[in-house]
């Protein structure tokens, strides 16, 4: 595909400027496919471009003089051929257009009958990417809270990079990391008993437990009984007591096996469920290993810096000339408040439940005693440390990738330091993708309390918005139809902007079938399918590339040139908008085909060559649909 023609053009650039023709390849990218090609270009329709100032960085060319003379001078030295037809200069670079007999062959000669899921992937572009074990945490719900609009963008977000890692050729393995301890199974523990009922944990497990812990929390909030029975609940449970241990894991288990099963209707999977609950006592051996090796400081407040913690706290300097201006607070000294330390200042958050079992260890730093535990970040900053080391000693990952909203991104970025400075030098492979606020995320019942709620609504939505076609009626299964095309919506709305930005949740919006949705993907899949359905027998011999000459079919080509360049450029920076726009682009301009290349009402030849250039089309567009974890529909 691309690579044939990249690799032709870097050969004759090597040829002229006497160099490898390795050096170009990085210079040299596929135009952006336009609807009409601009008269203004000077030369209409090329493919390629070679950028200069690109070969400037790489030190090929020389640094000053005018950039356009070089492109010009430099065009005029290349020569034509019969692959590479016409060469010119354009702004700042050199342009390539290839014959258009061969672009069409390359490109769609590869899409036998059944369409070719590598598509792509093979070219020499993407095998320059690192290939290797990828281990990508995402979703990490916690067990009787509420499942909010930041644990639904880590869920699709996650899924997207770990099939993206997948597809470019990695090892991957899907972790949820739950949130499993706390003292929120004090409360469900020591509650159960009074607002519990195992009918209804059967039959509604998410619901039920979160019901639970919504009253016994009330209960505590105002009954000092209950807030001790909780403590003693938890007491139990870290002491690993039989009893209470069981009530624990049946609780997570039935969490577990649910999830799995609303998962499922989201297309997502998660090869190990890990959660906060594994890590309790290699937490505890990341202080004392910080301890021994010095690495664990006692804060003097107000010693240098107006923002050094309280005196006595335990602290992992992390500023790089070992002052304390940036510091990381891995103990508390204070059994009231809790504050998390940032680089420029302390920022207050509520602790709500605090337990206050601190003995005083060595060197003056309050250790907890062995059964206390402190929900706090603080906690949560061990026990990642913990998970981190465990999860690369068992799992052998190369790289790994936490997705989570950007309010924890101070967290993972000290995470990443604490674990460098423990002398793990993988933790520069470790890497978290953090993303917006999502605005309004409701339904017409109120507010989202569980993942199943959204998924039932963009269902019931999309199959009211469905009703309205006659297609519909011949659907063997609109309910399920009507989920994936609503799931879709929701995908291609989150995915459509930069990650870091916020954004507003729109139903109405999102599920327009026109514009820029993840409907319109669905229907034009599901319309290039039913074109290929019609058409059965009309694909017997092999197409004719050279009857592919309208510009519609040719900008079609042209964009297909773009897809592993689009694909590189995701694996890069991890964001899905470079996939979406790519795939929304090909849905528009596979409209216009479907408008001027007819295939019915066409010679036998004619026909057979459109429907290959639409075959290719449709099967890009599911490969691409499946990768942001959109499972394409072939009716709607
Ligand atoms: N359960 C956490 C939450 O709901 C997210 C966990 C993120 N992962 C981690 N390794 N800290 O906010």
């Amino acid at each position: 595909m691309s690579c044939f023609f990249r690799r032709t053009i870097a050969a004759k650039l090597g040829r002229t400027l006497q160099q490898s023709e390795e050096v170009f390849l990085p210079a040299l990218t596929a135009l952006p496919a336009m609807k009409k090609q601009l008269s203004l270009t000077l030369m209409q329709g090329a493919d390629f471009k070679l950028s200069l100032s690109a070969l400037r960085v790489q030190g090929i060319l020389p640094p000053g003089g005018d950039i356009q003379q070089q492109a010009e001078s430099l065009a005029s030295q290349l020569k034509q051929d019969s692959v590479v037809e016409e060469i010119s200069a354009g702004r700042g670079a050199v342009h390539f257009k290839v014959n258009r007999r061969l672009l069409a062959e390359k490109l769609l000669e590869p899409f036998g009958k059944v369409g070719d899921d590598t598509f792509g992937l093979n070219s020499e572009l993407l095998k320059t990417l690192k290939r290797g074990t990828t281990l990508v945490e995402y979703s990490s719900p916690n067990i009787a809270k509420k499942f909010h609009a930041g644990h639904l963008r880590s869920t699709i977000i996650g899924n997207f990079i770990a099939n993206l890692k997948q597809s470019l050729g990695n090892t991957v393995i899907r972790m949820n990391y739950l949130g499993d301890w706390g003292m929120q199974f004090g409360l469900l523990g020591a509650g159960f008993g009074q607002f519990g009922c195992e009918k209804k944990l059967q039959e509604n497990p998410l619901q039920h437990l979160f019901e639970v812990y919504v009253q016994v929390n009330k209960e505590a909030e105002r009954d000092e009984a209950t807030k001790q029975a909780a403590r003693d609940f938890f007491r139990r449970l870290e002491q690993g007591e039989g009893r209470a241990v069981s009530l624990w894991r049946q609780f997570r288990e039935i969490t577990v096996r649910e999830y799995r099963r609303i998962y499922e209707r989201l297309g997502v999977h998660f090869d190990v469920y890990s959660g906060e609950s594994l890590h309790q006592d290699q937490a505890q051996q990341v202080v004392r290993e910080l301890q021994s090796r010095g690495l664990l400081r006692t804060s003097e407040y107000g010693k240098k810096h107006a923002h050094t913690p309280l005196r006595g706290t335990g602290v992992v300097d992390l500023s790089p000339d070992g002052d304390m201006s940036r510091v990381c607070t891995l103990l508390r000294s204070d059994g009231t408040t809790l504050y998390i330390t940032r680089s420029e200042g302390v920022q207050a958050q509520p602790f709500s439940v605090l337990r206050k079992d601190f003995s005083f260890g060595p060197a003056g730093i309050f250790i907890p005693s062995p059964s206390a535990s402190v929900v706090s970040l603080r906690v949560s900053c061990r026990r990642d440390i913990a998970a981190a080391i465990d999860r690369r000693e068992k799992l052998c990952f190369d790289e790994m990738i936490y997705v989570t909203d950007k309010s924890q991104e101070d967290h993972f970025s000290q995470l990443f330091q604490i674990l460098l400075t423990m002398g793990h030098p993988w933790a520069v492979r470790c890497r978290h993708v953090s993303f917006g606020l999502v605005q309004g995320m409701k339904t017409r019942t109120g507010e989202v309390v569980f993942l199943e709620d959204v998924l039932d609504e963009a269902r019931a939505r999309m199959l009211h918005n469905m009703s309205q076609s006659n297609t519909t009626k011949e659907l063997e299964n609109p309910q399920d139809t009507a989920e994936k095309v609503g799931i879709s919506a929701l995908i291609v709305q989150d995915f459509r902007g930069p990650l870091q930005s916020d954004y507003k949740f729109e139903w109405e919006r999102m599920l327009q079938a026109q514009g820029d949705t993840g409907v319109f993907l669905q229907y034009t899949h599901a319309r290039l399918c039913s074109l290929m359905r019609r058409n059965e027998g009309v694909e017997a011999a092999p197409f004719e590339p050279w009857l592919l000459r309208e510009q519609t079919g040719i900008t079609i080509l042209q964009h297909l040139l773009r897809y592993d360049e689009v694909l590189y450029q995701s694996a890069q920076d991890l964001q899905p908008k470079h996939l979406v726009n790519f795939l929304l682009k090909l849905c528009h301009f596979v409209a216009s085909a479907h408008r001027e290349l007819p295939v019915k009402g066409n010679p036998q030849d004619v026909a057979r060559a459109r429907l290959q250039l639409f075959r290719g089309s449709c099967s890009v567009l599911a490969n691409g649909m499946r990768i942001l974890g959109i499972t394409p529909v072939n009716k709607m």
